[in-house]
């Protein structure tokens, strides 16, 4: 398992291209299930996660093959209904195709996605979705083994506004007889980025963005086109690496629309912010103010900027609390960051950490793919070498981070085994 080192303290300094968001392209490509025909992406990021979802459409017996962003995937034929347990547990994500293959063929069989790194991942919520639709749900040794001799429309009330709950569902509607409405569904940007696509292939959707969406289905769906949205928690991963280091910074390739509650906390903690369309200019010159955070669902601030924000907060002036309610024991990055001198105490789902005036480079250990990313932001500022491990967790959710890193300044080398 490859690690990277890290010679700190540096400045970033310069331009960074974002890729696309992977959690807008995971649902996409689970979406080319229900056309029956060739789909193209663009704008995909060549990630482990992307590689990963490329082999659980293959063992559909649908293939795809990815060449300079572009993603081609051919969903004519599907051989096979069942998402392996091996392919799911390295990737929640995986659980997509239960929608679209329920709705299509009636039928699927998927892993049940067990936990991660930072405790359960229930998916009640997607079960709740699919038997509103018509499906008969069991859970059959770890699987989820879904029927639905009758894919009809119907209501889903969602007790949290779930991503992936909403993805299942807008999937199965799509093919399913008469209206389906989704109340407190999730309004991330990469939910709209699905609907976009959907309704390219003909499906009528409304109410993407907010929390009711209606879906008229339809007997069958076109093949589409799509471009990818930028990745908003990878944008705001080098923004806070520009931060932490006291760096300038201009991110390109973003969409700082889908960013206004990281902007806001960047900007509380002493950055300079100024952005177009589709850049962001962040200058982080000065002490670092200490901030409270908490996490919530789109458009508040995201869980998946937790522990990024929380690096940068290690060296603040003074005290922030930190309020984690989406995963309240999203903390693995905690005992980590406590390895480069970090004062961080926890208690249940608040985190209060007392900023200290300079990290200690340190080996540590990458947990998941932002807790990973976390470790990356407090090497760069750190006195000496910081040797990340198991950095398979960032390359799931980071293109090429290490050259994106290196082209801003940063001393860092990838180093096998
Ligand atoms: C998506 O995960 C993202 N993954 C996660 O990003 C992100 O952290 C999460 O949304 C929250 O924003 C992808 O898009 C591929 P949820 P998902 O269902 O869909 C509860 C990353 O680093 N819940 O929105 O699995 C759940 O426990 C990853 O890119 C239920 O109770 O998250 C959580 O508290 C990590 N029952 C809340 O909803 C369910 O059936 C939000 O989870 C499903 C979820």
């Amino acid at each position: 398992m490859d690690s990277f080192i890290i010679r700190g303290p540096c400045r970033l300094e310069g331009k960074v291209k974002i890729s696309g968001a992977k959690n807008a392209m995971l649902p996409l490509m689970a979406a080319t299930i229900l056309t029956g025909g060739r789909c193209v992406l663009d704008n995909v990021p060549d990630l482990r996660d992307t590689r990963t979802m490329m082999k659980v459409l293959e063992m559909l017996g649908i293939p795809a093959g990815l060449e300079d962003g572009v993603l081609s995937i051919d969903a004519t034929e599907v051989t096979s209904f069942e998402a392996p347990y091996d392919l799911v547990r390295t990737m929640r994500a995986s659980i997509y195709v239960l929608g679209p293959l329920l709705a299509r063929f009636g039928r699927a069989r998927v892993s049940m996605p067990g936990g991660c790194a930072w405790g359960p991942r229930p998916v009640d919520l997607h079960f709740k979705g699919m038997m509103a639709l018509g499906a008969e749900m069991k859970i059959d040794h770890g699987y989820i083994d879904a029927r639905a001799d009758r894919r009809r429309g119907g209501e889903v009330i969602l007790a949290v506004p779930s991503v992936g709950a909403t993805v299942n569902i807008l999937l199965a509607a799509s093919l399913a007889d008469g209206e389906t409405v989704i109340e407190n569904a999730a309004r991330e940007p990469e939910i709209s980025a699905l609907a976009g696509a959907l309704r390219c292939a003909g499906v009528e959707i409304e109410g993407d963005g907010t929390s009711t969406i209606r879906v008229q289905g339809r007997k069958s769906i076109e093949p589409f086109s799509h471009t990818v949205i930028p990745d908003r928690i990878e944008a705001g991963t080098y923004a806070a690496a520009a931060r932490i280091t006291g760096g300038d910074g201009t991110i390109e390739n973003c969409r700082p629309a889908h960013m206004h509650a990281v902007i806001d906390k960047l900007e509380a903690c002493g950055a300079e912010v100024s952005v177009t369309e589709n850049t962001m200019r962040i200058v982080g010159t000065g002490k670092i103010s200490s901030v409270d955070i908490e996490t919530g669902y789109y458009p508040s601030f995201p869980t998946d900027m937790q522990a990024q924000m929380m690096a940068v907060l290690c060296i603040a002036d003074g005290a922030s609390a930190i309020v984690e309610h989406v995963y309240p024991d999203r903390f693995t990055h905690v005992p980590e960051l406590r390895r480069f001198g970090a004062r961080v105490t926890l208690d249940g789902s608040v985190a209060v950490v007392s900023g200290v005036p300079r990290l200690e480079g340190a080996p540590v250990m990458a947990t998941d793919i932002r807790a990973s990313s976390a470790l990356l932001l407090a090497g760069l500022v750190a006195d000496g070498e910081t040797k990340v491990l198991r950095i398979y967790h960032i390359e799931r959710g980071y293109e090429d981070i290490e050259n994106k890193f290196r082209a801003l300044g940063a001393e860092i080398e990838r180093v096998a085994g």
